[in-house]
């Protein structure tokens, strides 16, 4: 153990009574920072000073309470100074794809996490990811060069994810000379910049990394400069200054814990505020009322919990509460609603596609979204609004957005936990987006469901049927609405209540606002599906031919309809057999370049994995075809 431990001997403890060493540490307060600025401002050399300086390294401790995090190997006091920050800016180049570094430093007074993350602008969403956790911004400036466009992004960033406290870190002092008026210069400049954003104070520090002025002791360089020295500020700045953490109480149910009948508990970490046995609280969204009886936890019961606490509730009553319902404080319940305006950041290569269903995460919480087409995009260089019909990598604008069933939330300035969201495809799995909730639309809230007499049940009853959808997909000419026409022709003979929905005829009418570009067609099958739904719940056998191009819109509409009414009929023919066709001339058109994004062209078709039916039209007629359809539907 001797050789890890020789270089921690900054504290001697640690060698004689390592628990004693643990426990000291353990009550220490923790800082999170991110450290933000240009690319050449000195990040690296900062870092690498704060973890030199700060004397003990004890990362393997503060590794193993924070295991989600990266660990970084230095080796304390022992090693050469340009050595770690080589190591540091190495680490920071090979992780710079994946995320954010994690540096963990101690003083005698505080821990800290430092997030490291990369300057340029592809990096927006490390940037981001690193912010989400932050106590407090380092926004660092080379004092040769003063405010650049990074420098704005970053603070505006970080800002917008709720920092509110802020260090301006004028480096490289050495290399203007120490020279106070540059230095005063720099500070009423971001002053200015930064009431522009709503950042209302920050503390101003000159420094050199490089040298070490003014990062644990003042300086005699700069004996004009009465603050104090950064680690010191770090040290002692107030960490409770966060936004979107404090008001009212909520937990976010992980699990209800069960053991036995007569415990029923209900566990979760406390987003906000706090709580103590005998609190009236309010299950969310149901409204419920209860006490808290007892907070229970692994090493007994507590007075009293707080927020960052991992707990479980028990109540004093029978209550319904389930895994994503929310425990609030009674008197101040966090809100519900299904539509909100939002500040979005997309992470993904692909844009965002306006009308395709994502899942939005939301602390415990997990629900289908469609968003709109952005209000506006932020240009994150300059700060103006601009109009934009999507949003690419790195983006960042304000969306409305629709959830499938109400959720529970809070403004993002009121609770990071309640208002902080992420977007995942549905498809890949991956995170594609990032947001902040600003609050919900009032729309929402003032249109309720109306519950009629006339039952979707009694509908079907009186066309003596099970309604169902046959939704037809397949490429231009592949011959949909031909084989459509026939299955309903057989269907009418039958004394079958139909109704055929056909991709040109539709476009002439209800869609003809609608071209052929992605979000177009979304929406195209957005609104077919719900008509097509609304065709059920009249009781009708909806036939659709629509190309229908994507699995995501597929499945969009298949989750619309009731278990079993939705059966997707592949029409499959090559992409030569339909150009050879060429019933309507498209192809040809769309091959001389005077047709856009055409299917199978400059368009894609994701052909369905798993259809209910598969029709090959090489091998079949249009009447076989037909048959086969039928004896699917009524067997
Ligand atoms: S979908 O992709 O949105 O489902 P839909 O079935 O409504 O398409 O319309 C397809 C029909 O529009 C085609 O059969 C063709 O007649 C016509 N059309 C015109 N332009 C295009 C295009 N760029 N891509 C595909 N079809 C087109």
């Amino acid at each position: 153990m001797d050789e890890t431990t020789s270089s921690y001997r900054a504290d001697a403890l640690i060698a004689t009574d390592i628990d004693a060493y643990l426990l000291r540490h353990q009550h220490k307060s923790l800082l999170r920072f991110i450290t933000c600025g240009s690319v050449d401002d000195g990040k690296s050399t900062l870092i690498g000073r704060l973890l030199y300086d700060s004397k003990m390294i004890f990362e393997d401790q503060l590794a193993a309470l924070e295991a989600d995090s990266k660990r970084v190997g230095t080796q304390g006091q022992n090693i050469d100074f340009a050595l770690l920050v080589d190591g540091l800016a190495a680490e920071r180049e090979q992780g710079i794809t994946i995320d954010v570094a994690y540096r963990f430093f101690a003083t005698e007074a505080r821990k800290f996490i430092v997030a490291d993350t990369p300057g340029h602008e592809q990096y927006t969403r490390n940037m981001i990811t690193g912010a989400s956790t932050a106590d407090l911004a380092v926004i660092l400036v080379d004092a040769r060069k003063g405010i650049l466009t990074q420098t704005r992004r970053h603070s505006y960033l970080a800002q917008l994810i709720g920092i509110k406290s802020f260090v301006l870190a004028v480096n490289k002092m050495d290399l203007i000379g120490y020279d106070q008026v540059r230095y005063a210069a720099i500070v009423a400049d971001y002053q200015q910049f930064a009431a522009s954003i709503g950042i209302t104070a920050f503390t101003p520090i000159p420094i050199s990394g490089f040298v070490g002025d003014n990062i644990t002791t003042l300086s005699a360089n700069t004996g004009w400069y009465d603050g104090k020295p950064l680690i010191t500020h770090l040290e002692t700045v107030e960490i409770s200054a966060r936004a979107g953490s404090g008001q009212g109480f909520n937990l976010p149910v992980q699990w209800v814990n069960r053991p036995n009948l007569d415990f029923r508990g209900f566990s979760g970490l406390i987003t906000d505020g706090s709580i103590k046995p005998g609190d009236e609280i309010r299950v969310l969204p149901s409204g419920r009322l209860a006490a808290v009886a007892r907070i229970v936890t692994l090493d007994g019961d507590l007075p009293e919990a707080v927020a960052g606490q991992s707990v479980t509730l028990t109540l004093d009553r029978e209550i319904d509460c389930s895994r994503g319902d929310v425990i609030t404080a009674a008197d101040a319940p966090a809100q519900i609603a299904d539509q909100f305006e939002a500040m979005l950041v997309w992470m993904a290569d692909e844009p965002l596609l306006p009308g395709r269903p994502y899942w939005l995460q939301l602390g415990t919480q997990s629900v289908t979204v469609i968003i709109q087409p952005p209000k506006y995009q932020v240009n994150v260089n300059t700060l103006e609004h601009v109009a934009v019909k999507t949003l690419e990598l790195n983006a960042i604008g304000v969306v409305t957005l629709t959830t499938d069933r109400p959720i529970v939330f809070a403004p993002y300035d009121v609770s990071r936990a309640l208002g902080g969201f992420i977007l995942i495809d549905k498809i890949t799995n991956a995170t594609i987006g990032a947001g902040m909730l600003h609050f919900a639309l009032r729309r929402s809230q003032n249109v309720h469901w109306q519950a009629l007499d006339i039952s979707r049940e009694t509908h079907a009853a009186l066309k003596n049927q099970a309604p169902a959808v046959l939704w037809f997909t397949g490429l231009s000419g592949a011959g949909k609405s031909t084989i459509a026409n026939v299955v309903e022709k057989k269907l009418v003979r039958m004394n079958r209540h139909t109704f055929l929905l056909d991709g040109d005829n539709v476009r002439h009418g209800l869609n003809k606002d609608l071209g052929f570009t992605e979000a177009d067609r979304i929406e195209n099958i957005r609104r077919v599906g719900e008509v097509a739904k609304l065709m059920t719940d009249a009781g009708l056998i909806v036939i659709t031919a629509f190309i229908s191009p994507f699995r995501a819109e597929r499945k969009m509409v298949r989750d619309m309809m009731k278990e079993g009414e939705f059966i997707e009929v592949f029409i499959d023919t090559s992409l030569k057999a339909a150009e050879a066709r060429d019933v309507k001339g498209l192809y040809k058109k769309a091959r001389a370049g005077q047709l856009k994004n055409f299917t199978g062209i400059d368009s894609p078709y994701e052909p369905p994995e798993h259809p209910e039916i598969h029709i090959d039209t090489t091998q079949l007629t249009p009447d076989e075809a037909a048959e086969i359809i039928i004896a699917r539907l009524i067997p």
